[in-house]
């Protein structure tokens, strides 16, 4: 685990989009040599985390899940990476954001490391390779751990067509994942976060719920999530909030990037540390506003164990993590998994 931890901070020198990429296929190539174990130690423990697992696995309909630590979307985005992230004991991963077709995203540079305050501001705007590379992957995994794909839109899908983005995604992952997360919060692709909006976001959640309806005769029931946006103020949380119950959507993740922020690089979104105190309150609020029943799964700027378990108490079912991953390495998840 030390040489990896010090690798994780060498990293950090190189430019992010690189380093990252490097970390990676590095974690990729340790774990196909049968070897990522001897780096990261057996200290990962599978102990759940949870003392009724079983009523977990049932409120959030997903009986493979083996304890409440996950990966958010956007480290796996093209489903590449799905074993070797396992083998270090999360209990559930969200790939994507994938689109229909394949596209470049935003030009680069467009991912930004601050050390100092721990925090990462991207602009990606859904940089994938096109949902069929990803159902690819998703066949080949080997893996049994619960799998979320986030869905989205093409850069040059104008709005009103969105949703057969969305749909096209859908009815193509469906089989082979355990759950979807409908990504209408990002804040790098042009005018997606109009879609949050009560009409437009109404009218989505009918085709999503009706393509649900038809897609689990076939593969059974998996839930939707849809992931919201920090920066959306509270009459925009009570009409989403209001939407979900009203369309019966299974969850929420709470939260995606900030854009309220004053970073010298520019426009995008801020993860990391500055975002935990907006997302937790987003996350309180949320469930103040759903109640005890509905599941939340929580993201944002959750990096160490003592965040995780801030999550939990104010509500989460689950929780994800991204930039304290990128800063901290597999030691963040050893940390949380043996501490709560
Ligand atoms: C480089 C980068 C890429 C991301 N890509 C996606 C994405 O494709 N889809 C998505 O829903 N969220 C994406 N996110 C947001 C994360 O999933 C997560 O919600 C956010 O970073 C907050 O968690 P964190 O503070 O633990 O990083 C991305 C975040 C980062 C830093």
């Amino acid at each position: 685990m030390k040489l990896i931890s010090f690798a994780t901070k060498f990293l950090h020198y190189l430019p992010s989009e690189l380093s990252h990429s490097i970390a990676l296929n590095g974690l990729k190539i340790l774990y196909n040599l049968g070897i990522l174990r001897y780096f990261i130690g057996n200290q990962v423990s599978l102990k759940n985390d949870v003392n009724n697992l079983s009523n977990l696995q049932e409120k959030l309909k997903m009986p493979k899940l083996s304890n409440r630590l996950g990966f958010a979307a956007g480290l796996d985005k093209n489903g590449e990476y799905i074993d070797c992230l396992a083998s270090l004991g999360v209990g559930f991963i969200e790939v994507g954001t994938v689109t229909p077709r394949p596209q470049k995203g935003n030009a680069k540079p467009r991912i930004f490391r601050n050390r100092k305050d721990k925090s990462i501001l991207n602009r990606l705007g859904f940089n994938n390779k096109g949902v069929d590379k990803l159902v690819k992957r998703l066949k080949t995994r080997k893996t049994n751990i619960v799998i979320g794909v986030s869905l989205g839109k093409n850069f040059d899908t104008p709005n009103e067509l969105a949703y057969k983005d969305y749909l096209e995604c859908m009815e193509k992952v469906y089989e082979f994942s355990d759950y979807l997360a409908v990504n209408i919060s990002s804040p790098n692709t042009k005018g997606l976060r109009a879609l949050s909006e009560k009409a437009v976001l109404g009218k989505l959640l009918i085709e999503i719920k009706n393509k649900q309806r038809s897609l689990a005769n076939t593969f059974g029931y998996k839930p939707i999530f849809i992931k919201l946006s920090p920066d959306e103020d509270s009459r925009g949380m009570k009409d989403i909030c209001d939407l979900i119950q009203e369309h019966n959507i299974d969850g929420i993740i709470s939260t995606n990037t900030t854009i309220q922020h004053e970073d010298e690089k520019g426009r995008g979104g801020i993860s990391g540390s500055p975002l935990f105190k907006l997302s937790t309150e987003k996350l309180i609020e949320a469930r103040k506003l759903i109640g005890s029943d509905l599941p939340i799964i929580a993201s944002g700027g959750v990096m160490n164990a003592q965040d995780f378990y801030e999550k939990i108490t104010s509500g989460a079912d689950l929780v994800q993590i991204y930039s304290g991953f990128i800063f901290e390495g597999p030691k963040l998840v050893k940390d949380v998994l043996n501490k709560n």
